[in-house]
């Protein structure tokens, strides 16, 4: 196992989760995502995931929550 495949390595990547006001919740590093039928992917570097609900995307935001005025 080399330095880059160490726990220790791996426990200093940082993912950042922002939320914004009226908008999505900001996703800033990579991850992996396991989506409801257990199918497993690695997000970019900046993904946008739906809070109001309405996305036609779930779980990623669309842009839908401009259209519907989503409020926090
Ligand atoms: S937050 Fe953007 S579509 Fe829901």
């Amino acid at each position: 196992m080399n330095k880059e495949e160490s726990p220790e390595k791996s426990t200093k990547s940082q993912v950042v989760v922002q939320v914004s006001p009226n908008g999505p919740l900001y996703l800033k590093g990579k991850v992996t995502l396991i989506d409801q039928h257990g199918n497993k992917s690695e997000t970019s570097d900046l993904t946008a995931f739906c809070r109001c609900g309405s996305s036609h995307k779930k779980p990623f935001c669309d842009g839908t929550h401009n259209y519907i005025e989503f409020k926090d």
